[in-house]
């Protein structure tokens, strides 16, 4: 009983300093098995290692530091991840990601797109608005397809006809986007919202009589 006790008490202590030796603390990562495998021998953008007693490894590096000392000495700082320059504008600016549907897959685009901009008077009459501006010579105060360029570019649908009366409000806003034939891609002038309000005006077409 007593030997038992012992063994069990002994186990238990190893646990403990196992426990305690791999706990991180700080810049402290806690003990490490081949270290080599977690750290980055490139410099990592978002992992940087400044201390510089760290790294005991064979160092490839021309200052003699260890691998996985992680700092890039070129930059201000040993920053491996420069500041953007001044000016830089971020992708989701806009409050929206970058929309990366390849062209190809409207029908992809059909299926998962929401209209994340809610309908009001105020986003149908943004949507008329803009609707005047970028699609309205092709397809018509109305969306009949008889705008003046409509008139002689053969082949601009009608919203409220056959199958485009009931494309879902993603295959509009991906069409918007990447153009389809000969109705060019508008993704470059048109902002994600308003292309969104856009399709909230197109849907309202596709239900005229
Ligand atoms: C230069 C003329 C032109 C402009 C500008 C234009 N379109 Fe088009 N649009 C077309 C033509 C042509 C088609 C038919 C394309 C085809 O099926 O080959 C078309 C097709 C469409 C379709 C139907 C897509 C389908 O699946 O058949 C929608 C929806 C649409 N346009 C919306 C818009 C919206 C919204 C705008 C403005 C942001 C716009 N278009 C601007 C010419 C234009």
């Amino acid at each position: 009983m007593l030997i038992l006790k012992s063994s069990v008490s002994k186990l238990l202590f190893v646990a403990f300093i196992l426990m305690i030796g791999c706990r991180a603390k700080d810049d402290f990562p806690g003990l490490e098995y081949a270290p080599n495998m977690y750290h980055s021998v490139p410099y990592e953008g978002l992992s940087q290692i400044t201390d510089e007693s760290s790294g005991k490894w064979l160092s490839n590096r021309e200052d003699g530091k260890g691998e996985y000392f992680n700092s890039n000495p070129n930059n201000p700082h040993g920053m491996n991840l420069r500041e953007p320059v001044d000016g830089t504008v971020k992708r989701n600016m806009s409050g929206y990601m970058p929309y990366r549907v390849h062209k190809d897959s409207v029908d992809l685009a059909a299926r998962i797109l929401k209209n994340p901009v809610e309908k009001s008077d105020e986003i149908l009459s943004d949507g008329k608005q803009l609707y005047s501006v970028f699609c309205q010579a092709c397809h018509g105060s109305q969306g009949k397809g008889d705008g003046k360029v409509g008139e002689v570019m053969l082949g601009v649908p009608a919203y409220n006809v056959g199958r485009v009366k009931d494309v879902p409000e993603g295959h509009i806003f991906h069409v918007i986007t990447h153009g389809k034939g000969r109705m060019w891609p508008h993704g470059s002038q048109i902002t994600i919202e308003e292309r969104w309000k856009i399709v909230h005006y197109v849907q309202q077409l596709q239900q005229l009589d």
